[in-house]
């Protein structure tokens, strides 16, 4: 861990947040802008636009960068995901980038497929390699569950370090700024194991309703979300994600937060708390929390 902030060359350069306006990429552009470092937000809203699926528009985003943190959408584990990280991570280098920071996520062997593509790079590389997010219950795909009373997921009951998204944008941000980071593989959790029923106990608990777990068949998971609506991709993904990942293979802690930023990561009952105290879970509008996110540090 490293406190002292970077000073050399390449930090006049811009840094390219991915996925800039995202649940992370969010927190992370607005802690370096308020630290008056040059930013830019890679997204298909951004200006210039970036869309992994048009590597032909790459060019003109990666223009002038130097750092870049990369968030992928919507999951590493998708196929192709490996293939647009690799033309990334080529162009990246080719247009002068140097330091790559890379979210990850755990027990996802096409995740670590595209860790690999990144330490491989002539860069100087960090990968931040996450559990679950907390947010995804706040602003993320599980929040209208938490509002309909019912979180029913196909998933067994096995236990997740959720973690706080915001922890996760101290340590991006701290290893695109800071010197110390580079070729460091930090492994972020929340700081406890908790089953999807404690987690629905405690948000029913802080919002003062009532919020339980089901679990339900995979099947009748699958089909809830194609009559749903939502883009297939995304359907594949969480197919994918409940399938296969949650086995209870990623039930244990990582002390990437205490690694790279030499405090304990923020716990599901600070989340609750905050996220409880904004109404969110009352009217379902995020707004208020992303305005008090915003000034968190
Ligand atoms: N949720 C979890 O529990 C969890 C855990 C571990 C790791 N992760 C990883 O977190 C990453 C997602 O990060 P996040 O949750 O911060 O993002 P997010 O909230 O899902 O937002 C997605 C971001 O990506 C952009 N985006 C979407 N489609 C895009 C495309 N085709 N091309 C370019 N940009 C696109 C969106 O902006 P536009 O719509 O403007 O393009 C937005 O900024 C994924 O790689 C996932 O594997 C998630």
């Amino acid at each position: 861990m490293s406190n002292s902030i970077d000073t050399h060359e390449d930090s006049s350069g811009l840094t390219l947040v991915l996925g800039g306006s995202g649940k992370t990429g969010r927190r992370i552009v607005q802690r370096l802008q308020s630290r008056g470092i040059p930013t830019r937000i890679g997204s298909r809203s951004g200006s210039p636009a970036f869309d992994w699926a048009k590597p032909e528009d790459w060019d003109a985003v990666l223009d002038g960068v130097r750092s870049v943190y990369i968030s992928y959408a919507p999951d590493l584990a998708v196929p192709g995901a490996t293939d647009s990280i690799q033309l990334f991570a080529d162009k990246a280098i080719a247009m002068g980038v140097t330091r790559l920071v890379l979210l990850s996520g755990r027990g996802e062997e096409e995740a670590q497929a595209c860790e690999r593509i990144v330490q491989a790079t002539d860069a100087e590389w960090t990968i931040v390699r996450s559990s679950w997010f907390m947010q995804n219950f706040s602003e993320g795909e599980f929040l209208q569950l938490v509002l309909g009373g019912t979180i029913a997921l196909p998933a067994a009951d096995v236990p997740e370090p959720f973690i706080d998204v915001n922890d996760i944008a101290d340590v991006v941000v701290a290893a695109l700024t800071e010197l110390g980071h580079a070729n460091e593989i930090y492994e972020v959790t929340g700081p406890r194991l908790m089953t999807f029923t404690e987690l629905a106990q405690e948000i029913s608990e802080a919002a003062k309703r009532d919020v339980q777990f089901v679990q339900i068949p995979a099947k009748a998971f699958a089909q809830g979300i194609e009559e749903s609506g939502i883009p297939e991709d995304i359907a594949w993904l969480l197919n994918y994600l409940f399938d296969s990942v949650l086995d209870g293979r990623n039930a244990y802690l990582g002390d990437g937060v205490k690694r790279a930023l030499g405090r304990e990561a923020a716990d599901f009952s600070a989340f609750t708390r905050r996220i409880a105290a904004c109404g969110v879970w009352q009217s379902g509008s995020t707004k208020a929390v992303l305005g008090k996110e915003a000034v968190r540090s």
